[in-house]
């Protein structure tokens, strides 16, 4: 079959690299796609949000199935759209619907929805400018730590931790009548500060039935040491190492599994990747987030394991036939390293020529901001590319991913040296 990819990160750098070694997929595009896709599939210059040119394409290149990369088509509705759209009905798109994007697309929602579900999570409550003035009190009642979240899709920045009570009541004001985050934070939910350690668990469900994917830590700080400014994340590895089955199984049956049944008893269509940020306090789990898709670069260390073919597994979540196939999981541990151009979060330049890609050996060069300038390869964003090896361990997965990133140069390329730090 033809399968369009939409986004042009490492996330569908990885899926598009997973999908053209299926005997199932003919032909493979991805839209906008980057410099990496470039050489397996076809890239389609469009936006991953305009669904008529994405409607226009599927019909021109006859595809069959559409995995949506990035979570701004979901929220908006991208599933909706081929659902109630006659020439797109049969095209398997692997997303959830609006509805059910926007467990990602509004903190509030996936909150109410936590409470709802009695799935644990930190206690909260969201506040309006009207409210702000209850925002306060609440924020009053609270030890520092203060957690404040726009409601709203912030690409990555929307959450404030503040050690400071008039701080936490400015930055309240900031973005309630300030617009900090446009209108996204129209609405902001305060949190009760969660102390213990990340992990994230994936989630493959057609709606009915579900899978559990490899778990991953990612590093989202830009500085070592997890200091400094929140990037889209630096690196990541998988599995990971203290989730244990203990740990799984009351991920599983305290959080999965209600997640699952919530989406089922609400009626919610749901086909495709739930991706659940969670916390470690003790030995108990709790969501912080849920997205409604893969993460990046969590995907560059999480498909890579998965030895099932990807197009049978994703035609199986289409038709709500997850519980007939078995996931098969590559024992080894997968490490990722993001290189990313000097500046970013901030601004960062763009065009810089990347060296040295050929001469990797034995890692996965993943692309996530890359485009092609008169033949030569050019950063095109701040992550760049994601180098991801496959070992026995993490350790021995990063330390060979890092020997392969010493071979890129390109002007201010920046990269952590500390990707795992805190594992043992
Ligand atoms: P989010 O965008 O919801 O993933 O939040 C960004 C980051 O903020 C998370 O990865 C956590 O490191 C941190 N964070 C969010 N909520 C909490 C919380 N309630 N307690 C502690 N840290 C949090
Ligand atoms: N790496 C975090 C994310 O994809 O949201």
């Amino acid at each position: 079959m033809n399968i369009l990819i939409l986004g042009s990160g490492g996330r569908e750098h990885t899926f598009a690299y997973m999908i053209a070694q299926s005997k199932r997929c003919d032909s493979l595009f991805v839209a906008p796609g980057n410099a990496g896709t470039a050489t397996i599939a076809t890239n389609i210059a469009l936006s991953v949000t305009d669904f008529k040119a994405i409607e226009q394409s599927v019909k021109e290149h006859q595809i069959e199935m559409v995995i949506v990369g990035p979570e701004d088509p979901l929220v908006q509705g991208i599933a909706d759209y081929f659902e109630t759209t006659e020439s797109l009905q049969d095209v398997m798109l692997i997303g959830p619907s609006k509805r059910g994007a926007l467990l990602e697309g509004s903190k509030e929602r996936a909150k109410e929805f936590m409470a709802q579900h009695n799935i644990p999570t930190a206690a909260y409550a969201s506040f309006t400018a009207e409210s702000i003035e209850a925002g306060n009190e609440f924020l009053d009642s609270l030890q520092p730590p203060y957690v404040l979240k726009a409601d709203g899709l912030a690409a990555g920045k929307g959450v404030l931790i503040l050690e400071d009570l008039d701080e936490a009541k400015q930055e309240l004001a900031n973005m309630l009548t300030h617009q900090k985050f446009g209108a996204a934070s129209a609405t902001v939910v305060i949190e009760e500060f969660l102390d213990g350690i990340e992990l994230s668990v994936f989630v493959l469900t057609d709606g009915e039935n579900y899978k559990i994917l490899p778990t991953a830590k990612d590093y989202k700080r830009i500085g070592e040491g997890d200091t400094g400014l929140n990037t889209g994340g630096m690196g990541a590895i998988s599995p990971v190492p203290f989730a244990d089955q203990t740990l799984m199984n009351k991920i599983e049956q305290r959080i999965v599994k209600p997640t699952i049944d919530g989406l089922k008893s609400e009626k919610i269509d749901y086909k495709g990747f739930v991706f659940i940020g969670l916390i470690k306090v003790g030995d108990e789990p709790y969501v912080i987030e849920y997205n409604v898709r893969m993460g990046d670069p969590e995907t560059e260390v999480v498909l890579p394991r998965i030895k099932t073919d990807l197009v049978e597994l994703l035609e199986k979540t289409y038709k709500k036939q997850l519980n007939n196939i078995e996931i098969e999981i590559d024992e080894r541990a997968a490490a990722t390293v993001m290189v990313v151009s000097g500046g970013y979060p901030e601004a960062y330049d763009k065009g810089k020529e990347i060296a040295g890609i050929s001469d990797i050996e034995d890692s996965i060069v993943f692309h996530a901001g890359t485009a092609i300038n008169v033949g030569k390869t050019v950063t095109n964003g701040g992550r760049v590319i994601a180098v991801t090896s496959l070992e026995k361990d993490f350790k021995q997965a990063l330390k060979k991913s890092y020997q392969n990133v010493e071979k890129l140069s390109f002007d201010r390329m920046y990269y952590r040296t500390d990707i795992g730090f805190d594992l043992a």
